[in-house]
């Protein structure tokens, strides 16, 4: 859990919905698209984009991802203890190596080698004091080195990599173990840039090859994140990232080449109050909305403090299975809705604001679309006070 919610108090009615078994079924999906051969790195960063970094690790390495990466090393360490109180509690383990993404600042590095995590080297000077550390700890340290083919973002630009690869690989307490890339565009329906990012790699590890360097058993090629595995198969290489897919999200509606998988995350709440206004009367703060006829509002106890983008009079939710517009702005604990017209709700009624209800959805796309932002956003944005809820 990754909210202060337990089991010992009412929940808040306010909640975010993990759909366990839908996400094992998207990982089916996904892994019978794969090819066999093809490893997969299961990215969990930012607490699995909002779904809970531990119950997806578990989950994804269970279905065979054979790499876990995170962002920062706080959440390498979260893994990494769940993963031992599972194996010291003989539960179902999902042992699989830790890579964090990025650079590290120098006072982490000890660290990071200290407990086993994969990290990024990009220059020739860090790898050095990279190698210095390890030899000091008697380790050898997986390391991942970053060609920058166009993202401009982290790693060295393709047209200089080899010397840093070269310096690499004559340290002895390193181990090479991926060369990778990252795509600024691979979910448009315009590939030409991406084309040309894996046409820069590609020029790399040809280098690479003729210095008979490459192909190593332990350098894996990477490349894909979930809108390269979806579109560009010449781009897979060894193994391939993957973050929003398996959460049943396509990256973009262009990019949805695997059909059959659903969202894995609801975001629900329930009416706390119910009002009836007359024409002139106004809504929230700002007066963002003027009542032309009667109305009857519904409050509902989740606000922008709790992820959800600030909107006015803009976007909907679902209750007994009908669309109920949004009326003026939402404050940071709560937002009004328009109920004029739905039949007999109730107090305390369940509300789906990111989900299904009936016939009816609202994808993570909509609220993208309304709050001017991107499905990742959205996603991540969910705050800790909403209580994570993970059902079969
Ligand atoms: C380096 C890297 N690889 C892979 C991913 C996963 O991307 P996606 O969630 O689109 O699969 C990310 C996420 O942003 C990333 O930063």
């Amino acid at each position: 859990m990754i909210s202060p919610h337990n089991s010992q108090t009412p929940i808040r009615p306010a909640w975010i919905e993990i759909n366990v078994s839908q996400l094992r079924q998207n990982l089916a999906t996904i892994r019978a698209d794969m090819p066999p051969t093809l490893k997969w790195c299961s990215v969990v960063k930012d607490q699995a984009y909002g779904h809970g970094a531990v119950e997806i690790a578990r989950e994804t390495v269970r279905a065979g991802a054979s790499l876990l990466a995170v962002a920062t090393l706080d959440e390498a360490l979260e893994l990494r203890q769940a993963q031992l109180q599972q194996a010291q509690l003989r539960q179902a383990q999902f042992g699989a190596p830790i890579l964090i993404f990025g650079e590290r600042p120098p006072n982490e590095l000890a660290f990071c080698i200290e407990n086993d995590f994969s990290i990024f080297v990009n220059d020739a000077t860090q790898a050095k004091q990279i190698n210095e550390l390890a030899q000091q700890q008697g380790k050898r340290v997986n390391v991942h080195l970053e060609i920058d083919t166009g993202l401009s973002r982290y790693g060295i630009r393709w047209t200089k990599a080899l010397p840093v690869i070269e310096a690499v690989l004559q340290l002895a307490n390193l181990q090479l173990a991926g060369l990778m890339t990252h795509f600024a565009m691979s979910d448009e329906l315009d590939k030409t840039f991406a084309h040309e990012q894996l046409r820069r790699f590609a020029e790399v590890a040809q280098q690479l090859r003729e210095r008979k360097i490459l192909p190593a058993p332990q350098t894996r090629l990477h490349t894909c994140n979930s809108g390269g595995y979806l579109d560009l198969p010449a781009a897979h290489f060894d193994m391939v990232r993957m973050g929003i897919l398996p959460l049943g999200v396509y990256p973009s509606k262009v990019c949805r080449r695997v059909a059959g998988l659903m969202p894995v995350m609801s975001v629900k709440t329930r009416i706390a109050a119910i009002k009836e206004i007359e024409p002139g009367d106004t809504v929230g703060y700002g007066m963002g909305y003027r009542a032309e006829s009667s109305r009857t509002i519904a409050v509902l106890p989740i606000g922008y403090g709790d992820g959800f983008p600030r909107v006015r009079n803009t976007g909907y939710v679902l209750i007994r299975g009908q669309r109920a517009p949004i009326t003026g702005g939402n404050a940071m604990d709560a937002m009004m809705i328009d109920l004029t017209g739905i039949p007999a709700p109730q107090l305390w009624d369940e509300v789906v604001i990111m989900g299904q209800q009936g016939h009816e959805e609202i994808s993570v796309h909509d609220l993208s679309a309304w709050g001017s932002t991107v499905s990742y956003d959205i996603m991540t944005r969910w705050s800790v006070r909403m209580p994570r809820v993970y059902v079969e």
